[in-house]
């Protein structure tokens, strides 16, 4: 590990700093060690059950292993290709704002790095966070790829109980996370550690699936996508409140009617 990111991270159950050794980091406070798997630190662990509902919890484990499962396509799926020139031009300006370039950008969510490798343009540090490790190896080769990954951190976390200290990130984008958390509560609380994490004036960008005229057309306001996905789709006034509650919203756009991309600054 080296030191920004030793810095950076935090154990997810009392946010004690973390020593790192060979092959697995310990907190010295709660006694847990949390393994590296090449090169990634793991947070995953089963002790996150007793913080969760049961349904909660068994959708978390059935989005898991679909999003593993599923990794190697998700790249190709046809509406993302479609969608995804316009909505990163869309996300990486909402993201600035007036802002020139940060020092520390996180994306939640971020999958196999499809905004995560844009994002690495703005920042001289990048934090990719998924609960998916085969997605964030696919992730890993793509930093590579365009030269990034020295400055990268990719950590296997579970949004909702980020392994980062308070206020360490000077940026935070989350794209098409938040409807796949598997209750209010849940999607309250990945806000919540959100704004944690952003120091204060820190600027984000945030999408969710929009409940539009156009999704009511292929599904439903929420339910399951194929492999054991759970989503839900917002009204604007929705998305507003939830994104709101936490972090003040100064943009909400819609993007081609499918995901909604609230963006702002975190208030002093
Ligand atoms: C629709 S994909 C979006 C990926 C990427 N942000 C993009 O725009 O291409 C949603 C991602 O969120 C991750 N995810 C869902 N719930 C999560 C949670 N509770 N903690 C961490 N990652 C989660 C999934 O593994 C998946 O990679
Ligand atoms: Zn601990």
């Amino acid at each position: 590990m080296k030191q920004w990111q030793l810095e950076m991270l935090r154990c997810p159950f009392d946010r004690a700093r973390l020593i790192a050794s060979e092959g697995e980091m310990h907190c010295m406070e709660c006694q847990k060690t949390f393994p590296v798997v090449d090169g990634i630190p793991s947070f995953v662990l089963p002790d996150l059950a007793t913080a969760h509902e049961r349904e909660e919890w068994l959708r978390k484990q059935s989005e898991m292993q679909a999003r593993d499962a599923q990794a190697s396509q998700y790249d190709h799926l046809l509406g993302l290709l479609l969608m995804s020139p316009l909505e990163t031009r869309m996300t990486l300006r909402a993201l600035r704002g007036r802002s020139a370039r940060f020092t520390a950008l996180a994306e939640i969510g971020c999958g196999t790095g499809r905004m995560l490798q844009h994002f690495a343009a703005l920042a001289d540090f990048v934090v990719g966070v998924d609960f998916s490790l085969q997605s964030l190896r696919l992730c890993q080769q793509r930093m590579q790829c365009i030269g990034a990954l020295e400055k990268t951190l990719l950590i296997h976390a579970d949004a909702c109980f980020l392994p980062l200290a308070d206020e360490a990130l000077d940026a935070v984008a989350s794209c098409q996370l938040v409807e796949h958390l598997p209750s209010d509560r849940l999607r309250r609380q990945v806000l919540a550690e959100m704004a944690r994490v952003l120091k204060a004036g820190g600027r984000y960008a945030i999408s969710g699936y929009h409940w539009s005229w156009f999704t009511r057309l292929s599904g439903a306001k929420q339910g399951m996508h194929q492999g054991g996905i759970y989503y839900y789709r917002f009204t604007r006034d929705e998305f507003h409140e939830l994104v709101n509650t936490h972090l003040p919203v100064e943009s909400l756009r819609s993007i081609l009617g499918y995901v909604w991309l609230a963006s702002g600054s975190k208030g002093a």
